[in-house]
């Protein structure tokens, strides 16, 4: 009995030191402390031992039983050890490591300029609306007193989104003039900023969707004079006090007289560079006196009201101030090009 003690302590004692995991552990456990365990068969035979042996085998099973739950729970107490060493090795983090910045866009250049123009304007007393993209062909042409010739009515030209061409992507934002003026009556003074549509191939100064800003003034005893002190106030204000304006003959359906208006080249001083294809001017504004047509259309006498209306290419004019020269540049939205403004 004795040399069978002493093969379960060392049988037992080398197999819980080797145990890899608790699952293992429990399985050597049971298999030799257990109620069915080795050590306890052994005990059942002593009762057929002599009196005088009995207290000594007795002493010899309890010291191998407690030797061998001492190892297990040294062993469970390594393993949980090794657990934890595991542990932190896989979740190490490195507190010297700089932070992740998360990226948070910047705000585009054009919107930049929109709002330094719209400030001028609401300064000015001006109010500032929103009109639809998709339009009636009413709107945008019809009661701007555009002829049923007139090639930006063509097909070829304009997005129209029905086979009878009476809704379309608005052209120009003009259709504002009349909205506003149908909506709010007069006296008006109104800017209105937004989106519009040609059918223009992509190069370095056009784009098939881009932003104008129409405005317009209506009220009794507005003059052409009135129209060039506003635009020169507000050149001056965007382009820098000393810039030099020239109002030019022109001609629009819904404004008589009309004009467009150039701005003379800062780079080159009117003398002809690059950036002004050498014309020493950049035109940026198409303007004139409200067509007597259209505001009697939008039910305003002509007889008693007067007023101008204009309209600004929003791309240019932050082209123009923050000296970027290609308008693809403007809509590809690269964060690296947009976080220099
Ligand atoms: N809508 C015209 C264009 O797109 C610009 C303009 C607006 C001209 C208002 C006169 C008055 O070219």
């Amino acid at each position: 009995m004795k040399e069978q003690l002493e093969a379960i302590r060392k049988n037992a004692l080398d197999a819980i030191q080797a145990a890899k995991d608790n699952a293992g552990l429990d399985a050597l456990r049971v298999k030799y402390l257990g109620r069915k365990g080795e050590l306890t068969g052994v005990l059942k035979k002593m009762g057929g031992l002599s009196a005088d042996m009995r207290p000594v085998m007795g002493q010899m099973a309890n010291e191998v039983r407690s030797a061998l739950e001492q190892a297990v729970e040294k062993q469970a107490e390594i393993l949980a050890e090794k657990a934890m060493e595991a542990r932190l090795a896989l979740e190490t983090v490195d507190i010297t490591m700089p932070g992740k910045k998360s990226a948070i866009g910047h705000r585009h250049p054009m919107y930049t300029a929109l709002d330094e123009f719209k400030e001028i304007f609401i300064n000015m007393g001006f109010e500032v609306m929103d009109g639809p993209e998709i339009e009636e062909s009413a709107y945008n042409f019809d009661k701007l007193n555009t002829p049923d010739d007139h090639p930006a009515r063509e097909w070829s030209d304009t997005f129209y989104l029905n086979q009878d061409s009476k809704i379309l992507l608005r052209t120009q934002t003009s259709p504002m003039q009349i909205r506003a003026m149908e909506t709010y009556g007069v006296p008006i003074r109104m800017i209105s900023p937004g989106r519009v549509y040609r059918k223009d191939e992509v190069d370095a100064t056009h784009s098939p969707m881009f932003h104008q800003i129409e405005g317009l003034v209506v009220d009794k005893g507005v003059t052409m004079a009135d129209l060039k002190g506003t635009l020169n106030a507000v050149i001056r204000e965007i382009y820098g006090a000393d810039t030099k304006t020239r109002f030019r003959p022109h001609h629009f359906p819904f404004t008589e007289p009309s004009c467009e208006v150039d701005v003379q080249c800062a780079r080159c001083g009117g003398k002809g560079c690059p950036t002004c294809k050498g014309e020493g001017w950049m035109e940026v504004l198409g303007a004139g006196m409200v067509h007597p047509k259209v505001l009697a259309g939008c039910g305003v006498d002509p007889d008693v009201y007067s007023g101008f209306a204009f309209g600004f290419g929003l791309e240019r004019m932050a082209m123009a101030r923050f000296k970027i020269n290609d308008m693809r540049l403007i809509f590809e939205n690269d964060v690296r090009f947009l976080e220099q403004f």
